[in-house]
C-alpha cells in the first residue's frame, strides 16, 4: 500500500463501470482515494455534480479509504489542499494517452511535487466511456452492463421519454414485419 492520499479527479457525467472498476483498483494502493468530481459551471452536464456526488456516495459505500469530494478551479491547487501526493487517472486505449499526456505534464509543471499515476481498468471496459453511455442512454438503448445498476435506473429516469420513444419504434418494426410475414402466407395460399 502507498503512504498518502490520492485524487482521483473527472467528470464522472455519469459514473461508469470502468470508472468504479477504476475506483476499487486505486483503493487497493492507495491509503486514502479521494474521487473529485469537477464543478464546471461552463458544461452543461446531464447529472447535476449533487446527483453525481449521490451516486458515487453510494456505489463506493463499501469502501472505506474512498471519499466523494468536489473541486473547482486548478485541480492541484485543490489536491494541494488535501495534502494528497499523487493523481489518479484512467487510461482506456493509446487514443487517451495524448490527452493524459499533456494533462500529467501540465499538471507536474503547476505542481512538481504531485505524481500521476495511471492505471488500467478492466479491458472488458476499455471501450466505455461517459460520453457514449450518454449518446445511447439519450437515444433510449441499452447500457446494462457498462454502468451500475444504481445509474442506469438513474438514467431511465431522467430520460423515459428517450426510452418510451424507443419502445413503440421498437413495436412499430415488430409491427411491420408480422404485417409482412402474413402478407407473404397470404401470396403463397393465393
Ligand atoms: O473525466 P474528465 O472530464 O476527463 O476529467 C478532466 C479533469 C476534471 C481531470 C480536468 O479537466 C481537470 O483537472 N480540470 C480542472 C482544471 C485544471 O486543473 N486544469 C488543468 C489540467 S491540465
Amino acid at each position: 500500500m502507498n503512504k498518502g492520499i490520492a485524487i482521483y479527479p473527472g467528470s464522472f457525467d455519469p459514473p461508469t463501470n470502468g470508472h468504479l472498476d477504476l475506483i476499487e483498483r486505486g483503493a487497493k494502493i492507495f491509503e486514502e482515494l479521494v474521487v473529485a468530481i469537477l464543478r464546471n459551471s461552463e458544461k452543461s452536464p446531464m447529472f447535476s455534480v449533487a446527483e453525481r456526488l449521490e451516486m458515487l456516495r453510494e456505489l463506493t459505500a463499501n469502501l472505506k479509504t474512498v471519499r466523494i469530494d468536489t473541486f473547482d478551479g486548478l485541480m492541484v491547487e485543490y489536491a494541494k489542499s488535501l495534502e494528497a501526493t499523487c493523481i489518479l487517472r484512467g487510461i482506456r486505449a493509446i487514443s487517451d494517452y495524448e490527452y493524459e499526456l499533456q494533462m500529467a505534464l501540465m499538471n507536474r509543471k503547476l505542481e512538481p511535487t504531485l505524481e500521476t499515476v495511471f492505471m488500467m481498468p478492466a479491458d472488458k471496459y476499455s471501450y466505455v466511456s461517459s460520453r457514449l453511455v450518454r449518446e445511447v442512454a439519450q437515444a433510449g438503448g441499452p447500457v446494462r452492463g457498462l454502468v451500475p445498476e444504481v445509474v442506469e435506473q438513474k438514467l431511465r429516469e431522467k430520460l423515459d421519454p428517450a426510452y418510451k420513444l424507443r419502445d413503440a419504434r421498437q413495436i412499430e418494426v415488430l409491427g411491420r414485419r408480422n404485417f409482412a410475414k402474413l402478407e407473404k402466407k397470404g401470396k403463397k395460399k393465393a
